[in-house]
């Protein structure tokens, strides 16, 4: 163990009574599994952007439970009170204004403990094992969860060094704590074969949450409650009445300070392997036999495993100029940090359907959206002096962000004495509900407190998802360089001819 790695027992002087929890405490609370949260991967990104976040809003909502404590885990050698302070200047900047309370926050952080280590150092595990026993928390209890937001090259040696120490065995056959683990989940399909088997060891797949937050975010799932809990759409929803689907994940900032991870992961394995193709999944799965997890788990996996294999001529790559000057990135990258790609999905529903997916960094601007472009009349009777005023086709447009609503567009008679029509949008935002919608960390993190695996990957499905992306992962170097495009843009132009037109009626 290093020097200045924090030891339980500094612990209990730095903050008098916060340690002293027993699991019989814990087991009192009913309104979220009784938790003591373990982040490995402490000090990074995720932790400051998002997870403190959401934690700190959650603990507002009451959501969390009196005995809630947190123990973040890093390489960076540092102590509780510096650790809050980071935490504090973090969630500060991400929950600007109102939202941030002094007094709540000062409730809060006294929650958070902090302790350095090693991911690969055996030692440092049984630290962690010291800790939590001195703090009341046997290993492999229901109330551990462990978060893994380490950097994605150290999480398989993580896991290994993690099931061989006490901290993991000490649980024993009944071990029952919860693992959740970020994504990226492996780097192709290989690696994701691999970490599957190594968790497999180690925990049921009950006790295994593989993290999306796509699937967390509200507009997301709403895709079922639209496709599901109404009459109307269900019957056009396949080839006979939908023309194509769009679905578009685009950001307006760059890497920003990623480049290193960035460089690894690209556009592929960042947005489209799996935030893409879970709202893939989602508006193309069959209708599940219950709302269960494992009901619509095997219907979404149903979905990868009927894409046809991607060709050549059905995706573009690109990279955004000026991406070999961001930080920690080499100049001469080929990286994406776009994509769009064709897919089809090979099943009665969906035959001959195009599926358009696209997503990019420094794109014009932050938009998630599915767009269904319904095919057009199938004859045009209201021509009139051989034109047929109908021009555009219906389209139901799934706003995931900003703005979020659904919008259903159709043609509509100009008033007038023209034979004019003029495209018209019924539109429903979820702003008039007047409520606010929570982060999906803050979805993923009380789903894993209670134990609720419906947002969370499977392993079948991870596996056949990386599957469904593997010819867009080439050996390095065999990669052809990337096509540049503007900042500000909407990617290369080359991405647009692959995009079938609106179908004009014709007829
Ligand atoms: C993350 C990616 O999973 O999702 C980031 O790693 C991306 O590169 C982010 O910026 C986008 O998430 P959101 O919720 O802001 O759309």
């Amino acid at each position: 163990m290093e020097g200045n790695v924090r030891t339980a027992e500094q612990g209990k002087k730095d903050s008098p009574g916060e340690s002293e929890i027993s699991v019989s405490q814990l087991n009192r609370d009913d309104s979220v599994k009784p938790c003591v949260m373990v982040v490995l991967g402490a000090s990074g990104d995720l932790t400051r952007r998002k997870l403190m976040p959401a934690l700190y809003h959650l603990d507002r909502q009451g959501l969390l439970g009196e005995r809630f404590i947190l123990v973040g885990f890093a390489r960076s050698p540092k102590d509780d009170e510096q650790f809050r302070r980071e935490m504090a200047e973090a969630v500060e900047k991400h929950v600007p204004g109102e939202a941030f309370s002094q007094e709540a926050w000062r409730r809060f952080s006294a929650r958070l403990h902090y302790l350095s280590g090693r991911y690969d150092d055996p030692q440092s595990y049984e630290a962690l094992t010291r800790f939590l026993r001195e703090a009341g928390i046997p290993c492999g209890s229901h109330g551990l969860l462990m978060y893994l937001a380490t950097p994605p090259s150290v999480t398989e040696a993580a896991l290994n060094c993690m099931r061989r120490s006490l901290f993991h065995k000490a649980g024993g056959r009944d071990n029952k704590s919860r693992l959740m683990i970020e994504k990226p989940f492996g780097w192709d399909l290989a690696s994701a074969r691999r970490l599957n088997q190594v968790l497999g060891e180690m925990f049921s797949e009950s006790q295994i949450y593989r993290i999306d937050h796509y699937l967390a975010k509200d507009t997301i799932q709403n895709i079922l409650v639209l496709r599901f809990a109404n009459a109307i759409f269900e019957p056009l929803w396949n080839r006979k009445y939908i023309d194509n689907v769009q679905i578009t994940a685009a950001e307006e900032i760059g890497v920003e300070n990623r480049g290193s991870y960035y460089e690894q992961a690209g556009v592929v394995r960042d947005m489209l392997q799996s935030h893409v193709l879970q709202v893939l999944s989602l508006v193309a799965m069959e209708p599940p036999v219950a709302g269960d997890a494992e009901s619509v788990r095997d219907k979404k996996v149903e979905v990868f495993k009927s894409v046809t294999p991607i060709e050549r001529d059905d995706y573009v790559l690109g990279q955004y100029r000026g991406y070999g000057g961001e930080p920690s990135v080499n100049p001469s990258s080929t990286t994406p940090t776009f994509v769009a790609a064709r897919l089809f999905i090979n099943n009665w529903r969906w035959q001959g359907v195009p599926f358009y997916v696209r997503s990019g960094k420094c794109l014009a601007k932050k938009l998630t959206e599915v767009t269904i472009q319904f095919a057009n009349v199938p004859l045009c009777v209201l021509r009139t002096e051989g034109v047929c005023p109908v021009s555009q086709p219906n389209r139901l447009i799934i706003r995931i962000q900003p703005d979020e609503g659904i919008q259903l567009s159709f043609s509509t008679r100009v008033p007038g004495w023209d034979e004019e029509t003029a495209l018209a949008s019924m539109d429903f935002r979820y702003a008039s509900f007047g409520a606010r919608l929570p982060d999906a960390y803050e979805r993923i993190l009380l789903d894993g407190m209670r134990g609720n695996p419906t947002l969370f990957w499977r392993a079948d499905g991870i596996e056949a998802a990386w599957q469904v992306i593997t010819p867009l992962l080439q050996a390095p170097g065999e990669t052809a360089p990337p096509v540049l495009y503007e900042p500000g843009s909407w990617g290369p132009p080359e991405a647009e001819h692959r995009k079938r037109p609106a179908n004009p009626c014709s007829l």
